[in-house]
């Protein structure tokens, strides 16, 4: 131990540590300042930096040894608070800069050094420093970010007041539209969020950490668990294995009645085999984080290693072992037909054209690793805190497992740094419970970024063949599809995201006739969980490729080929429904003079002949709101003497819950005369909030919306005099009124038959049409995109700050999953960079975004979800752009410069 001076935020302390200590644990830890977050843990995301004398540094790898005695640091809440906000936190606001929040502190420090030290930095100055400082966020594709330092700059040399910045909204004026600031914003940029792990710190002392034993092979038989030894290590309390399970020890998958498993295949602890690497085989439970994983290191077990089998195709040869004994391992299979035969047409069509695609294995790569704890209430209700985006699935699929009685099950969502879809699963949940079940001690577990990456769900690999057929005209005539799903080792939601490849392959065009089928596969590689347009960027990726190479054969550009096609009045979709709206052409109209621009720009860089190619591409984005069928979702509003409390468990990946349920409330009530600060949320705790049902599928707008737009009503009704006045509070109590009212709101639709992949699925979709601008290195084969343009139709925009963000951010994930993202090397891809994760100057600070907003009839404001859509398909439209500029096709991603360069070889020669 060791002692340090240090002046902390302007105050001096005394602070007794381990010279080895690292900075952010003696900050978060001994001085519980958990403004300064901990995501990767290894100096590659700048969400621990603090200023120390002034610098920059990433708290998480500097040493307390280095930290002279007597230095200043400062962080996130020495800046300002929520009284006295530094610009940068005002400016981080206004700018919609903190969307889920957790980078927000480390970004707004490094801002801090940098105006510092320059007042008046050029766009790219800022976004140099940021990649210096090596911040990076997952959420908001950076451009509201370097908006917020431009803007706190001007504020700053005293160009702006900040007075200016505040859009103040009288009682009664409609938000709906605006860049109304989200509530939870304030508390984001002064540090004061709290995660699952600044939760986690604060537990009471009897609280007991976890720590797993984890599988380091990929497919096993497990023969034999030994814990004794660990049983002794100092501070352990327990070591559980799957003998302490008190239910069935499965997760229930939920599966479709055609599925040929049971749904019942992934284990909380592994039993008689582990499925895939990282596996949970154990838990220890010890007073410290420390001591539990000392004694989780002396678990042993013996096992009979197996055929891992990586990819679907290795999974699906005849030799194969079934990796879910009694079940094949193909285990769920869907057809599309829609028309005629469509092989006929093949053989007939003047025009015809076919591609092989794959879409890897895209990790989430939330700054935040997944975190949670779980104790027992006053009531006896076992309470699972996570990060949870599907609370009342989620306790459904977990209480056989974990053997308790659904009703005695309260999952409450923790503000979450980010999750994209990956806890659309339950990923910890069920570890909790039984871990509090078999202590009767509140019990706490936290991933680190290794944990979070190497084993939580990915997006599932599509293999994909298909098919176009089209007359002299290039009107589309036939479709023929084929798809490979690798779900992993656990079957839940596979089937539910094999069906999207029938509902979206082709999507955006009218396409009379189409045969094909699906099939998903089981495989030892990671499992597959949703990811943020689940099963679209798969689907969407061959179909937009393929119509770039359909066009070209005949000889059509392709904006006027999707022109030609795209769904007009009396088209159906693939499902063979009808559109929500017709909005496409015009969308491609409002796109055209942008296109022909962009090609004069690229015909005179080509023209230059410096080393580069230069191109444009185009794609569709399309996605739907809904789950699939008759979806439905509750929640309530209630009078109360200072305004209205709306609950709804609109659970928060970090896009702006908050936000969704404050306008779509505030809309309804403004008759009353109230402003957005009169309403209270009560978000996400099944304990107070009723099943809005999850935060997937785009589905929140439209279903929750409506949800809390029917329970407004159903007050606002009841506080209707027959004046035309409303009632008061006091005149309701008075009269003995009820003060609370519950809205429904199911959507009128029919889920995708598995034998033909028809219905009517969605009570919403949403659109994009996007062009990409890239530039190529003929000697590397990296590939910069220097710009998109979208033009987007989600309806409303409900909020523009937040569906800005949802752009911005999309395709950022969308560029990632083009170039560089990927979790296929389960041995390499373990980190955030090594993961691929776009950085700053990896993602253009040109995007333009135009807006259209045609009003969907299902909606209550017309509005549909957002934000899906923009990571629908970016990915093609690189790739139709790195073909448009080299005649290279990437039609197996990620493009990595080597693969691209490989192909730039393959043409010369
Ligand atoms: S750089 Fe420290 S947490 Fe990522
Ligand atoms: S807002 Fe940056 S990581 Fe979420």
């Amino acid at each position: 131990m060791f002692k340090r001076n240090l002046e902390i935020n302007g105050v001096m302390q005394t602070i007794v540590t381990s010279p080895d200590a690292k900075l952010s644990d003696v900050l978060r830890k001994q001085l519980l300042l958990t403004g300064t977050k901990v995501g990767c843990g290894i100096g590659e995301c700048g969400a621990c930096n603090v200023l120390l004398d002034g610098k920059v540094v990433r708290s998480c790898i500097t040493r307390m040894k280095n930290v002279p005695d007597y230095s200043k640091i400062i962080t996130i809440e020495g800046l300002g608070d929520h009284d006295n906000l530094h610009p940068l936190q005002l400016a981080w606001m206004v700018h919609g800069a903190a969307q889920c929040g957790f980078c927000s502190p480390g970004f707004i420090i490094s801002a801090k050094a940098l105006l510092d030290e320059n007042l008046n930095p050029t766009r790219d100055e800022v976004r140099d420093w940021f990649q210096k400082t090596r911040n990076v966020c997952r959420c908001t594709g950076y451009i509201p970010l370097i908006d917020a330092v431009m803007c706190a700059a001007q504020i700053l040399r005293g160009e702006v007041d900040e007075k200016d910045l505040w859009k103040e909204v009288k009682a009664g004026d409609s938000i709906v539209g605006t860049e109304y600031i989200r509530p939870s914003a304030k508390d984001k940029v002064t540090g004061v969020w709290d995660f699952g792990a600044d939760l986690g710190l604060r537990l009471p002392p009897e609280t007991l950490h976890i720590k797993l034993v984890q599988a380091k092979v990929s497919h096993a038989n497990l023969l034999s668990i030994d814990t004794s030894e660990a049983e002794t290590m100092p501070g352990v309390f327990k070591v559980l294995t799957y003998k302490d399970v008190k239910g069935n020890n499965r997760i229930n998958g939920l599966a479709f009645p055609s599925n040929l498993g049971d749904g019942l295949d992934r284990p909380i602890l592994c039993d008689k085999k582990i499925f895939q690497f990282g596996d949970a085989i154990a838990m220890v439970l010890a007073d410290t984080p420390e001591r539990a994983q000392a004694a989780a290191d002396k678990v042993k077990y013996e096992i009979e290693e197996l055929p891992a089998y990586m990819s679907a195709p290795a999974a699906m040869a005849d030799d194969a072992l079934e990796i879910h004994p009694g079940t094949p391992n193909v285990y769920f299979v869907t057809n599309m037909v829609k028309g005629e035969e469509v092989d006929p047409i093949f053989e007939t069509a003047p025009y015809v054209a076919e591609g092989d695609f794959y879409v890897g294995r895209q990790p989430h790569l939330p700054l935040e690793p997944d975190v949670g704890f779980a104790y027992f209430g006053e009531d006896g209700k076992l309470n699972i805190h996570s990060k949870s985006v599907a609370l009342h699935f989620h306790a459904a699929m977990i209480a056989e497992g974990i053997g308790m009685p659904l009703d005695n099950i309260a999952i409450i969502q923790t503000n979450a740094g980010g999750t994209f879809g990956y806890k659309f699963s339950p990923t910890i949940e069920a570890l909790l419970g039984v871990a509090a079940m078999a202590t009767d001690h509140p019990v706490f577990l936290e991933f680190n970024m290794y944990q979070q990456i190497t084993y939580t769900g990915k997006r599932s690999p599509f293999f994909i063949n298909l098919k176009f057929a089209a007359d002299e005209e290039g009107k589309l005539l036939a479709m023929k599809s084929d798809w490979t799903v690798d779900h992993g080792p656990y079957s839940e939601f596979g089937d539910l995201l094999t069906m999207r490849g029938a509902q979206f392959i082709g999507a955006g065009y009218q396409i009379p006739n189409i045969r094909g089928q699906g099939r998903t596969v089981a495989t030892n590689h990671a499992w597959g969980s949703a990811f943020r347009g689940y099963g679209s960027p798969q689907s969407l990726f061959a179909s937009e490729v393929l119509a770039d190479m359909l066009a070209e054969k005949m000889g059509m550009d392709p904006l006027e080929f999707r022109y030609k096609n795209v769904y007009r009045e009396g088209d159906t979709t693939p499902s063979g429904c009808a559109p929500d709206v017709i909005c496409i052409p015009d969308m491609i109209d409002t796109m055209r003079p942008h296109y022909e621009r962009a090609k004069e720009d690229v015909a005179k860089k080509n023209a230059q002949n410096n080393g580069k190619k230069y191109g444009v591409g185009l794609t569709l984005l399309l996605y739907g709101s809904g789950l699939d069928g008759a979806d439905s979702a509750e929640a309530w509003v209630e009078l109360t003497a200072d305004g209205v409390t709306v609950g709804a468990s609109w659970e928060d990946h970090g896009q702006g819950a908050d936000m969704g349920m404050l306008v779509h409330s505030h809309e309804k009530l403004r008759v009353l005369g109230l402003a957005p600060t009169d309403i209270k949320l009560v978000m996400n705790d099944m304990n107070l909030t009723p099943n809005t049902g999850p935060a997937g599928g785009s589905r929140s707008t439209v279903m929750a919306g409506n949800a809390i737009g029917d329970a407004c009503d159903n007050l606002v009704r009841a506080l209707k005099k027959e004046d035309g006045t409303y009632k008061t509070y006091a005149e309701m109590v008075e009269e003995g009124l009820p003060l609370k009212y519950d809205g429904k709101w199911t959507a009128p639709k029919v889920a995708c038959d598995v034998d033909t992949g028809q219905g009517d699925p969605f009570p919403a979709y949403m659109y994009g049409f996007l062009m990409s601008e890239v530039e190529v290195d003929l000697e590397t084969g990296k590939v910069i995109v220097e710009k998109f343009t979208i033009v987007s139709d989600v309806g409303t925009v409900m909020n523009k700050l937040v569906v800005d963000g949802q752009i911005y951010g999309g395709l950022a994930q969308g560029l990632g999953l083009a170039l560089s993202e990927d979790f296929e090397d389960i041995q390499r891809h373990t980190t955030l960079t090594r993961c691929g994760i776009p950085q700053v100057k990896d993602v253009p600070d040109n995007i333009e975004i135009i807006y259209q907003e045609t009003e969907r009839p299902l909606s209550f404001y017309g509005a549909s979800g957002a934000g899906e859509m923009p990571l629908s398909a970016p990915h093609a439209s690189i790739i139709n752009a790195i073909y448009n500029a080299t005649g290279v096709w990437m039609t197996h991603l990620p493009a990595l410069p080597e693969k691209v360069k490989a192909g730039l070889d393959a043409l010369e020669k």
